[in-house]
């Protein structure tokens, strides 16, 4: 089985947690557009979607799926997204896709977070893949010192402005002992808009796409 079928079979197995009518959560990436795709099929039994980037909204629109503005949603049952790396307390980091601010937002808000992904991305201790912090461009430089004062290598990601106008910081060398501690570390620093590590609003299941099958940790 590619690694690509192991996505896809893990995004198809996140719609039994919808419930009916109700506006589903949706991550970025290309487990997240396995996820669209399967959720195009039952599009008459939800009311929409918020999308967690510009990307996702484009192709839930296209898949005839009404996307709402996150203000004008009172209540997200269940937020479905993709991870770079996630551990077996089902803490992650995400953000290769630039998209990990919108998609903090959205977990924030949503009752239950489901995390889908193939079983390259089950890690024992996070920081082999470089974590990703959003930072306002100003600060570009001020953010990095800060970073390697915190003992990282921090990788400016040439190119990329995130949907919020803002630039990336990939922080390298990481070995993460305790991600709760080192995520609100780094939002702590002055012109930090947030960091890809989703520790202190973790999912709460993992849908992991493997060659035997789909395997649920909670
Ligand atoms: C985007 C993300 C994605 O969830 C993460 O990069 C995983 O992507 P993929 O499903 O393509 O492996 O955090 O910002």
């Amino acid at each position: 089985m590619s690694l690509d079928e192991m996505k896809r079979a893990a995004a198809r197995a996140a719609i039994a947690f919808i419930p009916d009518n109700s506006v589903v959560g949706v991550g970025t990436g290309s487990t997240a557009n396995h996820f669209i795709d399967a959720l195009a099929e039952i599009k008459g039994r939800i009311d929409g979607a918020v999308a967690s980037s510009e990307a996702s909204a484009a192709r839930l629109k296209a898949n005839g799926i009404t996307v709402y503005d996150m203000n004008a949603v009172d209540r997200i049952p269940v937020y479905v997204d993709g991870a770079d790396e996630i551990n077996r307390h089902l803490q992650a980091i995400k953000g290769g896709g630039a998209a990990l601010t919108r998609e903090k937002i959205v977990a924030a808000v949503a009752e239950q977070f489901i995390c889908i992904a193939d079983e390259t991305k089950l890690v024992d201790v996070l920081g082999t893949f470089p974590l990703p912090v959003e930072v306002i461009p100003m600060a570009r430089s001020h953010v990095a010192r800060e970073l390697v004062l915190l003992g990282g290598r921090p990788v400016y990601r040439e190119g990329v402005l995130t949907d919020n106008g803002n630039v990336i910081i990939d922080v390298h060398g990481l070995q993460i002992a305790e991600p709760g501690k080192l995520e609100g570390e780094i939002n702590q620093i002055v012109g930090v808009v947030t960091n890809g590590l989703f520790a202190r609003r973790r999912a709460d299941v993992l849908l992991l796409g493997t060659a035997t099958g789909v395997q649920t940790y909670r």
